[in-house]
């Protein structure tokens, strides 16, 4: 069963503590705009943009948008920039129109049941608002190849012409639309101190590294004492209701 926290405000917390695996990188935590869109923040602004995918009443899988006002592009700054658009036009009291996602996430537990599919259908409806739905879809198993541009990485295809990339993939088949990449999404720089404890790497030497769980890899200057990561996404378009 699917639902929104403003039908079920009780579930927000359990909906927010949905765990990611294990293994998914801590350093997106280091990601500044992030904390613009931080669980309460969203879940009390905009409950009916938090879908909920319930299994006997308890939270399984979680999916989270933000509203913003359109400026007739995509931002080119991907995620980090839906992130502050969002909270620009919240203070600015300005009218939205469209609807980003900003995360879908399914319980260790229950991924690999097509539940994902069911959260895009949820977001679909809740949207229903809007005038459009977007995604800058983040590709787990794009960590693999964090040296292959996204552009090339999003043109591989299978014989049957869907997205070789499973979560691509998902959304191709739930209708989604794919748009281009977002080159510069999702940013994280920050002192090398706090890149250490993220990954347990030494970061003791310049140029680029290559960080289990980055889709592309981060850029080390020893010398500064900061390393910067700048994820690319898909952007990914939906129908909306
Ligand atoms: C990405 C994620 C949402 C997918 O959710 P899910 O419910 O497990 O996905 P599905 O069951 O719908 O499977 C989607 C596809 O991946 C495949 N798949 C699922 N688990 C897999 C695994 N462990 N290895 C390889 N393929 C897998 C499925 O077979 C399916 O492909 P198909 O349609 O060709 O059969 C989930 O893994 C997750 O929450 N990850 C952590 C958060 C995250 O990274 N979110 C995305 C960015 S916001």
């Amino acid at each position: 069963m699917l639902v929104t926290l403003a039908q079920r405000p009780d579930l927000a917390e359990a909906t927010y503590a949905i765990p990611y695996p294990p293994e998914s990188p801590k350093f997106m935590a280091g990601s500044l705009a992030g904390l613009l869109v931080r669980g309460r923040r969203v879940a009390s602004r905009w409950p009916h943009l938090v879908v909920a995918l319930l299994e006997d009443d308890r939270p399984v899988a979680r999916g989270i948008m933000v509203p913003f006002r359109s400026r007739g592009r995509l931002p080119s700054r991907g995620w980090d920039e839906v992130a502050v658009w969002a909270a620009e036009d919240a203070l600015d009291g300005v009218v939205t129109d469209t609807a980003c996602a900003l995360e879908i996430a399914v319980h260790p537990d229950y991924q690999g049941r097509g539940y994902s599919r069911a959260v895009l259908e949820g977001m679909r409806a809740a949207a229903a608002g809007s005038e459009s739905l977007v995604i800058p879809v983040r590709p787990p198993d794009k960590a693999a190849v964090p040296a292959v541009p996204m552009r090339s990485y999003v043109a591989q295809t299978r014989a049957d012409g869907l997205p070789a990339d499973r979560w691509l993939r998902t959304h191709v088949r739930a209708g989604g639309r794919i748009l281009g990449v977002a080159a510069c999404s999702a940013t994280v720089q920050a002192p090398l101190a706090d890149w250490r404890g993220w990954t347990g790497l030494p970061f003791d030497r310049d140029g680029v590294v290559e960080v289990p769980g980055a889709l592309a890899p981060v850029f080390v200057s020893v010398a500064q004492d900061f390393a910067v990561y700048v994820e690319p996404n898909v952007w990914v378009s939906h129908r909306v209701g």
